[in-house]
């Protein structure tokens, strides 16, 4: 039996390039290669495509990209071609499936999966549509709101909005106030603002991330993630819970854990657990996911469920939330790998 063309993305052209890397590493070394021939695809920071040949370690140290390694190609458009043009030798390669372990724009936002839609090419986890409303705080609130599903009072503003005018109009929020790039992950950008004094600064830093930006309430409680895993039919897994010590889950605590820790399963009852489970599902099919995604909720103080946000290409290493999560149920790293590929072909 002839084996399955998939074609890993890593890197990208976005500020999560690091966590892509370590991301991508755990994928590529988990693929069974019985079933699978791997092609892996770097994309630098600038956006440029390379068919890389090298050592899969080095990829997460971020020495992969090299003269005698890799090879400029480009995504063909054309649907016959079903796969990448080397710029080098104009070779046409063809690929089965597309595999994006690529986290934030450029690689989680839809843009790829665009690209991947015009050139018929499968591809794993959400669609294109579905990634970008996902990426966007604003519209994916206003969808799950719309099914009754609480989320955080929030405004959502544009580099054309005068700075005085956005200082105003969210003068109706309590203190501490959370100030986002409106498509971003992470945790890049963002600050929880004590005092109005902290405004101006966390305004001007998230617009550098994004021409967007959401300023949000604070959620009193903590966070609660759920993993999901299918199109159709659907796998959740367990419920996990973080328990910060102070501030917010910002890059350095989600990469460190130095003070916070992730806790699985949540210290909840089974029934609130299940309800968690449950507005986590819904979430999912109300932003019309498939593949996979990791739902991020707050369970408050008096026992409420509030939607942060759905990260479609959450991150992936063996020590990641979103595997942990499906781990708990009895799904190990490379079945999950195999199932996403085959979820893939079939969507
Ligand atoms: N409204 C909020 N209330 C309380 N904490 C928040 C709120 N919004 C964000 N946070 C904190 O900031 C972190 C990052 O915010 P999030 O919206 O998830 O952005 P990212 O896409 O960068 O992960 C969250 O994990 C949480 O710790
Ligand atoms: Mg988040």
């Amino acid at each position: 039996m002839n084996k399955i063309k998939v074609a890993c993305f890593f890197g990208g052209c976005s500020s999560e390039y690091d966590v892509s890397l370590v991301s991508s590493t755990s994928v590529i070394k988990m693929i069974n290669r019985e079933k699978y021939d791997v092609i892996m695809i770097g994309i630098t920071k600038t956006g440029d495509f390379y068919l890389y040949n090298g050592d899969v370690d080095n990829i997460e140290n971020d020495k992969w990209f090299d003269e005698d390694t890799c090879q400029k190609i480009s995504i063909s458009s054309n649907r016959s071609d079903h796969g990448f043009i080397n710029l080098k030798t104009n070779e046409i390669v063809k690929i089965d499936i597309a595999f994006p372990i690529l986290h934030g724009k450029n690689g989680e936002d839809g843009r790829l999966q665009g690209l991947f839609e015009l050139a018929g090419i499968p591809y794993v986890g959400c669609g294109m549509t579905s990634s970008a409303i996902c990426m966007d705080k604003f519209i994916a609130h206003q969808l799950v709101s719309d099914k009754g599903i609480l989320v955080p009072k929030s405004f959502l503003f544009t580099k054309y909005d005068e700075k005085n005018d956005i200082i105003d109009k969210i003068k109706c929020l309590n203190y501490p106030i959370f100030v986002k790039p409106l498509k971003a992950g992470s945790s890049f950008g963002i600050t929880k603002v004590q005092t109005e004094e902290g405004l101006s600064n966390a305004i001007d830093l998230a617009f550098t991330y994004d021409d967007s930006i959401i300023v949000e309430e604070n959620i009193d409680g903590f966070e609660v993630g759920c993993a999901i895993l299918g199109n159709n039919k659907l796998i959740i897994g367990e419920v996990d819970e973080i328990e910060l010590q102070e501030g917010f889950f910002d890059y350095e605590e989600k990469y460190t854990l130095k003070t916070s820790k992730i806790i699985l399963p949540a210290r909840l009852s089974d029934e609130e657990r299940d309800k968690i489970k449950k507005t986590a599902l819904e979430i999912y099919k109300t932003l019309n996911c498939k593949g996979f995604a990791r739902v991020d909720m707050f369970y408050t103080n008096d026992k409420k469920i509030v939607f942060n946000e759905v990260n479609t290409i959450p991150g992936f290493t063996s020590h990641s939330r979103y595997p942990a999560m499906l781990k708990e149920i009895g799904y190990d790293f490379s079945n999950i790998v195999d199932q996403l590929i085959t979820l893939g072909l079939d969507k």
